[in-house]
């Protein structure tokens, strides 16, 4: 197996990703140490049934892809803008990820409902105010153990306020937040909570 610290294609790739996203006004990414956390947690968790919401330019991607590969899982990330879905899938590429990561285009709850099956991870990085809209969609499809990272809580906190407050109630979910980049919840189904 690569080490992520060995494979001279994905960090040319995370740096590459990284001068596009510095360079244009629409586009952003993860900082690092939020990469190198998602890449931790999909190892230390063995999650091989992944999702992510907001592909952007495929820096999250690449990070959460490598993990993959080493836990012989797959990604499906969904964007609604074609021409960062397609710069991401070149970076995929070039990473030699095309055959871990599948980038759809389209919109989030429209793309969800062509995807079958459950996830045990999910990382939420799209558009903030529909979050809980986002969360109810996903919730029947998380396993046991499912483990669903949502990005901005420091950077937005009033539009994730509604979802912060309904997950962090629920039962059958320990939530809380961890200050890494701008701030991530992390929320993970209870054992044996799941409906199926
Ligand atoms: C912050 S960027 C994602 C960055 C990426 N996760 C990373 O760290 O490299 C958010 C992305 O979500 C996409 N997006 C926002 N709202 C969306 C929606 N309703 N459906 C699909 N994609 C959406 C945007 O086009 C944008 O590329």
């Amino acid at each position: 197996m690569i080490s992520p610290r060995n494979d001279r294609a994905l960090h040319e790739e995370l740096q590459r990703v990284t001068e596009l996203v510095a360079q244009r006004d629409d586009a952003n990414a993860v900082p690092t140490p939020a990469g190198e956390f998602l890449h931790a947690l999909v190892l230390a968790g063995g999650f091989r049934r992944v999702l992510e919401l907001g592909t952007g330019l495929g820096y999250s991607g690449l990070w959460i892809g490598a993990a993959l590969r080493q836990t012989g899982g797959a990604l499906v990330t969904i964007d609604a803008n074609a021409e960062k879905s397609a710069a991401a899938a070149a970076a995929f590429h070039r990473a030699g990820l095309s055959s871990v990561i599948s980038p759809m285009v389209g919109r989030i709850a429209a793309t969800l409902e062509t995807l079958g099956g459950q996830f045990d991870f999910v990382f939420i990085d799209a558009d903030k105010q529909p979050v809980l809209d986002y969360w109810r969609l996903l919730r029947p499809r998380l396993a046991d153990r499912a483990t669903v990272v949502t990005d901005n809580v420091k950077t937005h906190p009033q539009e994730l306020a509604a979802f912060l407050e309904y997950v962090r109630s629920l039962a059958d979910f320990h939530s809380a937040p961890l200050d890494i980049g701008n701030g991530m919840e992390l929320t993970v189904r209870l054992p044996g909570s799941a409906r199926g």
